[in-house]
């Protein structure tokens, strides 16, 4: 058997050239990273959570029609994807401060945001991925305003739909980054939504006891990263809960 062509390695996951023209493999590895790669460990079994959870999100997505490259999930650690041009950007969707935004702007980190924020960075390791501004994404050509306004709206949708599915199970979804990529149809291009979306992407935090279900256990030392993301699929209904139903937390406010 022919050994399948690698497109792109990243830290979390592999790109491999996929059955069709058009599609591509995206295989999810155990490596976890943060603060731009300077902290690293390999967290057995983190790669078959984020491939469910990823295949979650984005399957609810598609489904209420917000376009993203999922098709289908072909095993515990691949899907198959649509191979997109990716706009370098990551679009960062803010609803409480925590993060990189509570430390620039000297916010307590938990406080409630007074309206959904969505912030730009450059896809650029060597320079930590900066905030840009929408001055730099045009005057650069990163994308068109065209772009921009569609790139803002696909975020807010899928802050929307990921807000709504994370209170109905108890969780409060403090931010998240996505990216988007072009697909071209024809003579016109679509933007869809791309990459992963998994606790790796997101601030999850408990809405009762705030515990922390996110790549935050990770970057903080605050327990077994599988554990939390175990959590947030079990509550999701995507793995079993062992022993015992789940119950729905009262939630209040
Ligand atoms: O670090 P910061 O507070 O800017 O992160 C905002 C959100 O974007 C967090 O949910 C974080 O996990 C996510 N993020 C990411 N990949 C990056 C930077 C941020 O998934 N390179």
């Amino acid at each position: 058997m022919a050994r399948r062509k690698k497109i792109y390695e990243g830290k979390a996951k592999i790109l491999y050239e996929g059955p069709e023209p058009g599609t591509l493999v995206q295989y999810f590895k155990d490596d976890a990273t943060a603060f731009n790669a300077e902290k690293k460990d390999v967290i057995e079994g983190k790669g078959v959570l984020n491939n469910r959870l990823s295949e979650y999100f984005m399957t609810g997505l598609n489904s209420i029609g917000v376009p993203t490259h999922f098709l289908k999930r072909l095993n515990m650690r691949e899907q198959l994807i649509r191979s997109v041009e990716i706009i370098p950007l990551e679009v960062i969707v803010r609803n409480y401060a925590a993060g990189t935004l509570a430390k620039r702007l000297g916010l307590e980190e938990g406080a409630a945001l007074p309206r959904p924020i969505v912030e730009f960075c450059l896809k650029d390791d060597n320079l930590g991925d900066p905030l840009v501004a929408e001055e730099h994404i045009i005057a650069f050509g990163w994308a068109s305003q065209q772009d921009l306004d569609d790139m803002l709206a696909l975020a807010l949708r899928v802050n929307d739909f990921m807000s709504g599915v994370m209170f109905g199970v108890g969780i409060r979804l403090a931010d998240f980054k996505i990216e988007i990529g072009r697909v071209f149809e024809g003579d016109f291009q679509r933007l869809i939504i791309a990459d992963e979306i998994s606790p790796d992407s997101c601030r999850l935090w408990d809405i009762e006891t705030g515990e922390k279900l996110d790549k935050d256990v990770f970057r903080r030392d605050l327990g077994s990263l599988t554990d939390a993301y175990a959590e947030v699929a079990r509550r999701l209904g995507i793995i079993p809960v062992p022993n015992q139903q789940y119950t729905k937390p009262t939630l209040i406010n």
